[in-house]
């Protein structure tokens, strides 16, 4: 890659990569996704892996060529747990539909209008997700913005003494409760952390593809740090999010219909800002299957997207 003066990188395949923020997030330039041909498909991968989020814009996509896109990217995983029961069933087993939408009374889909907490798809899961690619078929005129914050530069900036009580611990995932709150079909409200279900992972993981170690935090609400006591984990997990949440380590998308995000959970958080319920957000969203969460001995030592400008 060559690296142009505006900081533009001129990738191979024609695909053109731009950073969007100090943290993390880039603008993919690669033409019509449903022709991509291996090398720029290559590019676009890289820089995913580059960047931790990317957005590629003006692409029109049906179902199905957002399902062939998505199989590109890693094996497609149908995200079971994020059915509340409430809404209709899925045309395509591989699509979540992410939208406040109701037809004949019923949702179309899942998250409503409501603000989405900060948290990683899935984690709540023994295999969490590797990718979510979320497709905007119609957005409000304001609102509904998702932010992304790098985990590798949040425990990169950890203070060393709370780095310290994270090192070898692992973390409890509540299933219960969606991102935005709402009960999951079949479970009952949680009412002491440490009895929620749902597996656990290390608070350190190592990204399996890139080598770097990021912070693994999943969601706050029900979240139990094990081996300790709910206050005291409580307090570690609140001076955790704190500083795993600054803005600094942060970047915003505002959408645009035809956009498509695509973001690694395995080193982002994202959150969706609320939307007046009165327009309509329509989203698809494919996902795909990730690996167990785990520490390497051998990880490497701070990602290129892991120090910020001073
Ligand atoms: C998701 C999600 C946020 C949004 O689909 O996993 O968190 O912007 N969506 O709708
Ligand atoms: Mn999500």
């Amino acid at each position: 890659m060559g690296k142009a003066e505006s900081g533009v990188l001129q990738g191979e395949g024609g695909v053109t990569v731009r950073p969007l923020a100090p943290a993390l997030g880039a603008e993919v330039s690669c033409g019509d996704l449903r022709k991509l041909d291996e090398p720029a498909f290559a590019a676009v991968y890289r820089a995913l892996l580059d960047h931790l989020v990317i957005r590629i814009r003006g692409q029109v996509l049906s179902d199905p060529e957002l399902i062939e896109f998505g199989k590109r990217l890693g094996e497609l995983d149908f995200a079971p747990l994020a059915k509340t029961g409430k809404e209709k069933a899925r045309p395509h087993p591989e699509i979540v539909v992410v939208s406040n939408v109701t037809e004949n009374g019923e949702a179309i889909g899942v998250l409503r209008d409501a603000e989405v907490v900060w948290h990683s798809d899935n984690s709540y899961r023994e295999r969490p997700l590797s990718y979510s690619a979320l497709y905007s078929l119609e957005v409000p005129p304001q609102g509904g913005n998702t932010g992304f914050a790098n985990m590798y530069l949040a425990l990169e900036t950890l203070d060393p003494a709370l780095r310290k009580r994270i090192e070898g611990r692992t973390l409890k995932h509540d299933m219960t409760y969606n991102s935005a709150g709402d009960l999951r079909e079949g479970f009952s409200p949680v009412s002491d952390v440490r009895d929620a279900p749902g597996p656990s992972h290390p608070v350190i993981r190592t990204h399996p593809e890139t080598g770097y170690n990021a912070l693994y935090l999943g969601r706050r609400p029900n979240a139990y740090i094990n081996g300790l006591s709910v206050a005291e984990s409580e307090e570690l997990l609140n001076a955790l999010w704190s500083h795993a949440t600054q803005e600094r380590f942060t970047w915003h998308h505002e959408w645009q219909a035809g956009d498509l995000l695509i973001w690694d959970n395995r080193c982002v958080m994202h959150h969706r800002d609320p939307f007046d319920g009165g327009y309509r957000r329509v989203m698809h969203r494919i996902q795909c299957a990730g690996d167990v969460p785990a520490l390497q001995a051998q990880a490497r030592q701070q990602h290129p997207r892991a120090s910020l400008p001073v």
